[in-house]
């Protein structure tokens, strides 16, 4: 057990998909795991292990945000010898060519500052996501014929953001979507020499303020576990 984990050593895979809402790595689990077993329930954010074509997998939530995302995949990594980490999660489009409903391979993750900030002090550090697993997802993508993108993302500390000429910044320098705890996945993955990427569906737009459907999240999202699963085990 870990701080904000609960799980028992050996309870937790290799290989992590993380989810910002824990109901909804409950939901993935329910759907797409086969024998899911809760194995975290501190502080709410659900975990759960089980197996996927015959792999085992784990589920866990991360909460919103990079300082959060850094608890968990920080425990995870040290503390539970997760190798592979998937975020799954939801973002806002950024460019006229990203739909709704698309799905996002976050190449690399940009940011404004990040919970590892203070180590680089000068240095900007280029967040970047395992190329064989991005590869793997696009692949995998490509197989589904969901609507996809790969590229940079920007990964924000704010969800109401007055900063409007920021995102029109990283429109006009090409960044796909906004989210919030990519860029700090990315770099605990390179301090700690695993693998890390970051599937998003695009929930809503910053350029046209369409939003998902309520009715059509699952259907969405589900796509995306299956990329993220199958990238996983490529
Ligand atoms: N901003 C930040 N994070 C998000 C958004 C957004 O518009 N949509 C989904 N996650």
């Amino acid at each position: 057990m870990t701080i904000h984990i609960g799980a028992q050593p050996g309870e937790i895979a290799e290989t992590v998909l993380m989810p910002g809402d824990p109901y909804r790595a409950k939901w993935a689990a329910e759907t797409f795991l086969t024998d899911a077993v809760c194995i975290n329930q501190t502080r709410g954010m659900l975990g759960f292990t089980g197996t996927w074509n015959g792999h085992r997998v784990t589920i866990q939530g991360s909460g919103m945000g990079m300082p959060s995302l850094s608890i968990y995949a920080n425990e995870l990594i040290r503390d539970y010898g997760a190798k592979t980490l998937i975020r799954i999660g939801s973002c806002g489009g950024m460019q006229p060519q990203v739909k709704i409903r698309d799905v996002i391979l976050a190449m690399t993750a940009s940011s404004l500052s990040t919970p590892s900030r203070g180590i680089f002090r000068e240095l900007n550090f280029a967040p970047s996501a395992d190329w064989g697993l991005l590869k793997a997802a696009h692949d995998a993508a490509v197989k589904k014929s969901t609507g996809i993108h790969v590229g940079g993302i920007y990964s924000s500390d704010v969800f109401y953001d007055e900063r409007s000429d920021l995102n029109e910044q990283m429109t006009r320098h090409g960044i796909l979507g906004v989210e919030m705890e990519a860029a700090e996945l990315y770099i605990l993955a390179a301090r700690y020499n695993v693998r890390a990427l970051a599937v998003l569906t695009v929930s809503d737009h910053l350029l046209t303020h369409e939003a998902l459907p309520s009715q059509d999240r699952e259907k969405s999202f589900g796509d995306m576990v299956e990329i993220a699963l199958e990238a996983a085990f490529a």
